[in-house]
């Protein structure tokens, strides 16, 4: 089974182009549907018609207020077939259209150890916090920002002469792994929700270090 999945971007779209690699190397499980983006000039959508994916901006100015917007994005992802969205630097709240939509299907890639530093910042603020360590977290989406329930996480070193950029770049190597491998366990039906906990079924060791970072649950083959 192949999961048909709606990628949600507004920049430049390395996170997306991790998904398109993993679904070209044959360990993902997924075809990348649509890619739609709130912003035009988004390098994103470049990078998915180069691969000969759909790829349509909806520029969320166009709409009266969020709910519209939300339900135009609805009605294109509908139509594209899509059963799951993945927000991969998607950098706008969705509000409850959209959600109650795709019940337990939609998954974020947030750059940083949610529930610290939620937000548009997350690389940032760590960084400015002077934190030792940060990381990426992917979860499922609910009505509050950076909050439903975790699927993966990933845990890089800070450093104090880091800024956003430096502390970025170690996350987003992540980001890259762990989204995909996220994207793959939705696609094949292994992840439940309960409460606020996401059980992986058949899971390997409890830990793994990619990299020099710690990731759990582990990275399985091809991710
Ligand atoms: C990624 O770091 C992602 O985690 C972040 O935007 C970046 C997008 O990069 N998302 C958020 O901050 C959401 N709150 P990309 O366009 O190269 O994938």
């Amino acid at each position: 089974m192949t999961l048909p999945i709606a990628v949600l971007v507004s920049g430049s779209g390395s996170n997306l182009q991790a998904l398109i690699e993993r679904v070209e190397s044959g360990a993902l499980d997924a075809r990348i549907a649509l890619v739609l983006s709130n912003k035009p000039e988004a390098l994103a959508l470049e990078r998915a018609r180069a691969c000969g994916i759909k790829a349509v901006a909806l520029p969320h100015a166009d709409y009266p207020d969020r709910a519209a917007f939300d339900a135009a994005m609805v009605a294109a992802i509908r139509q594209s077939g899509a059963e799951a969205v993945v927000m991969a630097g998607f950098m706008r709240l969705l509000t409850p259209v959209f959600i109650h939509a795709f019940p337990g299907r939609i998954i974020n890639i947030h750059p940083a150890l949610l529930p610290s530093f939620a937000g548009a910042h997350g690389q940032r603020d760590a960084a400015n916090y002077g934190v030792a360590i940060s990381g990426a977290t992917v979860h499922f989406v609910d009505e509050i920002m950076d909050h439903g329930p975790v699927v993966i996480q990933a845990a890089v070193p800070a450093y104090p002469d880091d800024d956003a950029a430096s502390l970025g770049e170690r996350i987003l190597a992540m980001e890259h792994r762990i989204l995909p491998q996220a994207v793959q366990w939705l696609a094949t039906g292994r992840l439940s929700i309960e409460g606020r906990k996401v059980r992986l079924r058949d899971a390997g060791l409890p830990k793994a270090v990619v990299e020099g970072a710690l990731v759990n649950p582990p990275l399985e083959q091809g991710f």
